[in-house]
């Protein structure tokens, strides 16, 4: 069974859409940058162990992945999940996890790398907006998707109404993508996304309804 780590930064409503998916694989550590973010008490209620390792409590981004990386080693972790993690890893530590490294972003990545996807993709006229989860590499937002929502901005649609729309989706794709990564169904090979064996040019793909 896959040991998973989860790292976050804040509410964890993507952890708790983890935990309650009945993964084949296991949560064994939760691990986070942010003394007060409510997803370690959702880490509590679910019995799994959690550590706050605060960056700020470092000198430099290595020294704060070193710190990262041996609470990895000690829980004997094959993937990572960042779920909300807020901070951009160090090089030497993506390389660490190539291939073991899975990010959520919100947004139908290449478009919208970075922060404040919502404004911005309300502010560009976009018909359409979405998330995807993506292998991380040490560029950011530009690792090997994986999977992607697709969901069509209404008129009415406000960065926070978009956000809303697009965190229900977050809950349903990261479930399953990592799912995929635990069976075996999704793997990495040569830097490239293998899907049942075969090499997935595109990320699979998933349309809101409504
Ligand atoms: C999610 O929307 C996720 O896509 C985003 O942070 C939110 C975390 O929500 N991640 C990024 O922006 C990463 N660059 P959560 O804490 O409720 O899971």
């Amino acid at each position: 069974m896959m040991r998973i780590a989860v790292l976050v930064s804040g509410n964890g409503s993507n952890l708790q859409a983890l935990l309650d998916a009945g993964l084949s694989g296991e949560i064994v550590g939760v691990m986070s940058n942010k003394a007060d973010a409510y997803a370690l008490q959702r880490a509590q209620h679910a019995n799994i162990a959690s550590v706050i390792i605060e960056h700020k409590a470092y000198p430099d981004r290595e020294s704060f992945d070193q710190v990262m990386q041996q609470q990895l080693l000690d829980w004997q972790v094959d993937l990572v999940i960042l779920a909300g993690f807020m901070r951009i890893l160090s090089p030497k530590f993506v390389a660490q996890w190539q291939g073991r490294m899975l990010n959520i972003h919100p947004s139908l990545l290449p478009a919208y790398k970075g922060m404040h996807t919502h404004q911005r993709v309300l502010h560009s006229g976009e018909r359409y907006h979405g998330c995807t989860v993506h292998f991380v590499t040490a560029e950011l937002d530009a690792g090997q998707a994986i999977a992607q929502a697709v969901l069509e901005i209404k008129p009415h649609d406000t960065a926070q109404s978009l956000a809303q729309r697009v965190h229900q989706m977050e809950h349903f794709i990261y479930p399953q993508a990592v799912e995929w990564v635990c069976r075996g169904d999704i793997q990495f090979i040569d830097q490239q996304v293998h899907y049942r064996g075969q090499v997935l040019t595109h990320p699979i793909q998933f349309a809101a309804l409504h």
